[in-house]
């Protein structure tokens, strides 16, 4: 069976290509970018619109394949912008009704974490989930997958993305904010927010900006000393997460998992407490189709498909809304 999967939930448009038995056949996507400022809905979804066709075209000539020749179509249905998903939704609803095959709706996050497992072949892991829109410590326990931490406002990426916008740089903002610690020479202290297993970045962001304003710190060291307090935050709550469900893997999932330090924090704390540190290929740690794709297969075999008729995005879905069938 083959699968092809579309992802739309905010900035990426992505295609990607994949058979049940963990084939890859193509990851193809064209994701929004700015030269300053942040992203914005409507041209997000105009993005889609004017992109998604070339996308899905590359993805089957990459999988040399033709549309006929895929069995199933799943598109990300859940969290995300309403006008970005819903485009995405109308693509994979147009391909299903053209060449008659079943569709199914996939939640996002779980995507990441069910892609994350295949590609590292990790069992049963603690997810750090840090992307732009979401900051989730994720579990598998009773029949669920559980969030056991979560950011209390933004997610990290967005956070990262506020503060590169606010000193004038695009979006993306996490890569650039990377490039400029790596000669941040200075630790400045910022206040540090951990409740339980949650994390907060409102009050980090507003004690940055007020640095940042007085002139009397470099970018460079805001941008390392920034990184080294909000990565030390998510690696405390992965780490508490581990202890509380007993797990020893790690599995890192989001575009902000591609953060190199952060990535060494996680493999020492894991090293330390004698566990696992799971790093999947960038391409799925961010936003990407395959994993939407593969989430097909899988939910697919275990609920079959969904009606077309009564399909619609469900933007607010929690990750713990979705039972877990298939494990
Ligand atoms: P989701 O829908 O899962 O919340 P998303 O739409 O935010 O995901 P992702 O592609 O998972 O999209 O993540 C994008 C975020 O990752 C952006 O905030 C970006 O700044 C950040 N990012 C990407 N690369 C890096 C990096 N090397 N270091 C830090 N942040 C990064
Ligand atoms: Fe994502």
């Amino acid at each position: 069976m083959i699968c092809l999967g579309i992802e739309s939930t905010a900035h990426t448009f992505g295609v990607g290509i994949i058979d049940d038995k963990g084939k890859i056949l193509a990851n193809v996507k064209d994701s929004y970018t700015t030269k300053k400022g942040g992203i914005h809905p409507t041209e997000a979804k105009n993005h889609h619109i004017e992109k998604a066709d070339s996308v899905i075209q590359n993805a089957l000539k990459e999988a040399k394949l033709e549309l006929k020749d895929i069995d199933l179509i799943s598109f990300s249905q859940a969290p995300g912008m309403a006008p970005c998903l819903v485009i995405g939704m109308e693509k994979a609803k147009e391909i299903a009704s053209k060449i008659k095959k079943p569709i199914i709706g996939i939640n996002h996050c779980i995507a990441h974490l069910e892609i994350g497992r295949e590609l590292t072949k990790c069992k049963d892991p603690v997810m750090l989930y840090a992307s732009g829109a979401n900051t989730q410590i994720i579990a598998y326990e009773g029949g669920k997958y559980r969030i056991f931490g979560e950011t209390l406002d933004n997610g990290v990426g967005n956070f990262l993305d506020g503060f590169a916008r606010y000193m004038g740089m695009g979006f993306p903002g996490g890569p650039k904010i990377y490039e400029l610690s790596l000669k941040g020479k200075e630790f400045i202290e910022l206040p540090y927010v951990v409740k339980g297993m949650d994390v907060s970045f409102g009050g980090i962001q507003t004690n940055l900006k007020q640095k940042y304003d007085s002139g009397k710190f470099s970018k460079e060291d805001l941008c390392f000393s920034c990184q080294e307090t909000v990565f030390a935050m998510l690696v405390e709550v992965s780490e508490r997460a581990m202890a509380h469900c007993e797990k020893k893997e790690l599995l890192l999932g989001g575009g902000v998992a591609c953060n190199k330090r952060l990535q060494e924090m996680c493999i020492k704390m894991c090293e330390e407490r004698d566990a696992k540190c799971f790093i999947p290929p960038n391409s799925v740690m961010v936003d990407n189709g395959l994993m939407i794709a593969w989430e097909g297969i899988i939910e697919y075999k275990s609920r079959g498909a969904d009606d077309i008729k009564k399909l619609d995005i469900k933007p607010y879905e929690r990750t713990d809304d979705v039972k877990v069938k298939w494990r």
